[in-house]
């Protein structure tokens, strides 16, 4: 059987990804009645961390001890990749002794090298150009809340970063449209863009972008690798901030995600995150009930419910 990878949203299809979302409803009901899991997953994965993480850490770690296996967590510091052990040696190696792996790491080149010499599925846990595991929560959260997202109108406010990528992915992928408003001099890649133009409109002013969407989404102005860009970043972003009055231009049942960690009075205000419509915690939860699913999918394939 060929293997299969999860290293963008565009790695699955409609189909797949509306199996899994099935399934992670089923495996979330179950964890909410404390219900033993079955089919006991009782393999191992590998968790390879090139930087910092609190949600992805938790939901593979605590999402595999659930299934009935096990994870393992390395980092550069403690591993040979650290001491420039090639890329394509340590996907040989890891995958003869696991049965998936999550990277979490700086380019997509790296994950991509990785993959292409490993015996198991790889995971993107987040590159600087792709965070599918994230966008993966958010369209299910979504649905959860709203129902089906494909023809709804979704904003992106800030940075054009590995979310910003995911997103627009995922608008071809499940048939909705993207207003993108990011700051001058931090716009969209078009090295970085796999979808038609048909799937996206960038907007110059970021509440014209928020106008009459059904969720507003944004993220941190400096993402994980760009610290030291940070101070010019607070200035090219200034008027990129959600809050009241953005959201006043979405629909009036608008949702906002932001995949956190956030910086309240940066790029979202406090009355935003922690208001009616954000649905942060959520996000932040459904990333342990969709990456079970993604688990057991990629090690054994559809299951029976
Ligand atoms: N959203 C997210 O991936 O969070 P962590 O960086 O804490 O893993
Ligand atoms: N864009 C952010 C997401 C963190 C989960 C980063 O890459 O740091």
């Amino acid at each position: 059987m060929k293997i299969k990878h999860f290293l963008q949203v565009s790695d699955l299809s409609l189909e797949e990804y509306d199996y899994l979302m099935q399934r992670a409803r089923i495996i979330k009901d179950r964890f909410k009645r404390y219900e033993t899991y079955h089919p006991l997953l009782d393999r191992t994965l590998v968790m390879v961390f090139e930087k910092n993480s609190t949600r992805t850490r938790l939901s593979f770690e605590a999402g595999m001890h659930q299934l009935g296996g096990a994870a393992i967590y390395l980092n550069t510091r403690d591993s040979q990749l650290g001491r420039g052990e090639p890329v394509e040696d340590a996907g040989q190696v890891m995958s003869r002794m696991c049965d998936i792996i999550m990277i979490r790491t700086f380019e997509q080149s790296m994950i991509e090298r990785f993959a292409a010499n490993s015996r198991v599925p790889v995971i993107n846990g987040l590159t600087n150009q792709h965070h599918p595991c994230q966008v993966f929560a958010d369209v299910f959260t979504y649905i959860e809340h709203k129902g089906s997202i494909a023809g709804k109108k979704v904003a992106w406010i800030g940075d054009a970063n590995n979310m910003m990528y995911s997103w627009m992915q995922a608008a071809k992928v499940f048939g909705f449209h993207l207003h993108i408003s990011t700051p001058k001099g931090y716009d969209i890649d078009p090295s970085n863009v796999t979808v038609e133009p048909e799937y996206y409109t960038v907007f110059e002013n970021p509440s014209d972008a928020c106008e009459g969407v059904h969720l507003v989404n944004t993220d941190v102005w400096t993402s994980m690798g760009y610290e030291a860009e940070n101070q010019a970043r607070l200035k090219a972003f200034d008027g990129w901030i959600v809050d009241e009055a953005k959201m006043a231009r979405a629909h009036p049942e608008a949702l906002f995600m932001h995949c956190l960690p956030a910086h309240r009075g940066e790029e979202v205000s406090a009355g935003v995150i922690d208001g009616p419509q954000s649905v942060v915690w959520d996000e932040a939860e459904n990333r342990l009930h969709v990456q079970k699913a993604l688990l057991e999918y990629l090690v054994i394939g559809k299951v029976e419910s």
